[in-house]
């Protein structure tokens, strides 16, 4: 029952972002909504279409350049794991990236887009890999292949200092906000009575929380702590939601792909640059 509530939301959250049945879409969320002109009816591919400025001309550098460019989706509102510093995208999974990347002999693009419009295009086959701090879940399973886990994240919960809200069980009844599409997303749905409250950027959530405009956010804890350490006035509880793995996504038709990276961040475990590139952007207490 559980499974099939997330699976349609999954659907659903898709649905919004490329405007077409589940699963059926070759288009981008970016590509249909310029086209379609119907910006306003989905805020996830509005939201890519913002972000994402030169999505033309960089995807018709992507066709030329084909077989030695590696070309990675992510969302980059997610500190430590991809934000922006000026212009570039950066953090652990850019930098991961990368090095994946130069392991394979290809040079890394960056597309940025909204966080649900990720697997569709992967799917459709406008993106190499998805790198995004992205849990890997059986319903995610259903649509793209993950590689190895990377990273561990856990689902943290974000309130007001002073909140009555102490632990995962006082969340019943309250309002929750959430980055679309995300675990988090997932979760706060199935809290009894939740109001669900969902923003294109985890940052949103959190501003919406220090305006008190709802009781708490659940989202990832390296963000959570980013966030909470740039906005006043907001704690994160000692009690976590979820404890998950973050892999990298890669579409089902591509297992050559798929092997590659898993045999790529194999050596760079091994080899200590992941855990450099961790220590880069998290610094432990
Ligand atoms: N780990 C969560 C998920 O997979 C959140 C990831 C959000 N990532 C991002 N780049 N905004 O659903």
């Amino acid at each position: 029952m559980k499974k099939k509530v997330v699976s349609m939301m999954l659907c659903a959250a898709m649905t919004a972002a490329v405007l077409a049945g589940c699963g059926s879409s070759t288009q981008t969320a970016t590509d249909d909504a310029a086209s379609a002109g119907t910006e306003e009816a989905a805020d996830a591919a509005e939201d890519a279409a913002a972000e994402e400025e030169t999505a033309d001309a960089a995807e018709a550098e992507t066709e030329e350049t084909a077989g030695g460019t590696l070309v990675m989706g992510t969302n980059a509102e997610f500190p430590p794991y991809e934000f922006y510093e000026g212009q570039e995208v950066v953090g652990i999974d850019a930098e991961m990236a990368a090095a994946v990347a130069e392991k394979l002999g290809m040079e890394l693009k960056i597309e940025d887009m909204a966080f649900d419009s990720l697997i569709p295009a992967l799917s459709s086959g406008k993106i190499d890999i998805v790198a995004a701090g992205m849990t890997v879940t059986e319903d995610r399973l259903e649509f793209v292949n993950f590689s190895d886990t990377y990273a561990t994240g856990i689902q943290a919960i974000i309130v007001p200092e002073g909140s009555e809200i102490a632990s995962a069980d006082d969340l019943a009844g309250k309002t929750i906000g959430v980055q679309q599409g995300t675990t988090g997303d997932i979760f706060a749905t199935d809290i009894e009575g939740a109001t669900i409250e969902r923003y294109a950027k985890g940052m949103e959530a959190v501003q919406s929380l220090s305006q008190g405009k709802i009781d708490a956010v659940i989202i990832d804890n390296e963000p959570a702590n980013v966030f909470v350490s740039e906005v006043e006035g907001l704690q994160i509880l000692d009690e976590a939601f979820a404890v998950e793995d973050y892999a990298v996504a890669v579409a089902k038709d591509n297992e050559e792909l798929l092997d590659q990276v898993n045999a790529a961040l194999a050596e760079l475990k091994e080899d200590g640059t992941l855990q450099a590139i961790v220590d880069k952007y998290i610094t432990a207490e």
